[in-house]
């Protein structure tokens, strides 16, 4: 069984963008972390992209694949109908798809109190720095090995 887990754009700067919203860990120390976390038997990609239409691959990648999802869809959380739609597409083929965010959206900027993508994912964690991605995976871990 492998999980993948997608990160959105300017993700790759965690560590040192505003470490006040977003704490001091980089994605390499998430990565790793989840590494750790790992159950015996179950894998992990992990990825980052920039790039709208990277992401959409993504999903179609892991629809494909059957491959359950953690999401950081970063700021095409708010705006990405196309994001969403391939999120949809992930939840619809009966696999679970967990957004996640280090900060939580609601309590900043008001164009980020609304998500785009969090009516078709399975759940939603945020406001936990980089232990949402890991609360996230002991979900995910805990789904998969019930079916
Ligand atoms: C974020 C929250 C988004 O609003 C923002 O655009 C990000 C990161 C988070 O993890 O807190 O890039 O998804």
């Amino acid at each position: 069984m492998r999980i993948l887990v997608v990160n959105g754009p300017n993700l790759a700067r965690l560590g040192s963008r505003e470490p006040e919203i977003y704490g001091t860990a980089t994605l390499a120390d998430i990565e790793a972390t989840l590494r750790a976390r790992l159950a015996t038997g179950v894998d992990m990609s992990f990825e980052q992209s920039d790039d709208e239409a990277t992401l959409v691959g993504f999903m179609h990648t892991a629809v494909d694949e059957r491959t359950p999802v953690i999401l950081n869809p970063a700021a095409f959380t708010h705006y990405s109908y196309s994001l969403r739609d391939a999120c949809a597409m992930v939840t619809e083929a009966g696999l679970p798809l967990i957004e996640v965010h280090l900060s939580n959206p609601h309590a900043r900027e008001e164009f980020r109190h609304h998500s785009v993508i969090s009516g078709v994912a399975t759940g939603v964690i945020a406001g936990f720095g980089a232990e949402s991605y890991s609360l996230a995976l002991d979900h995910m871990m805990t789904l998969v090995g019930r079916q």
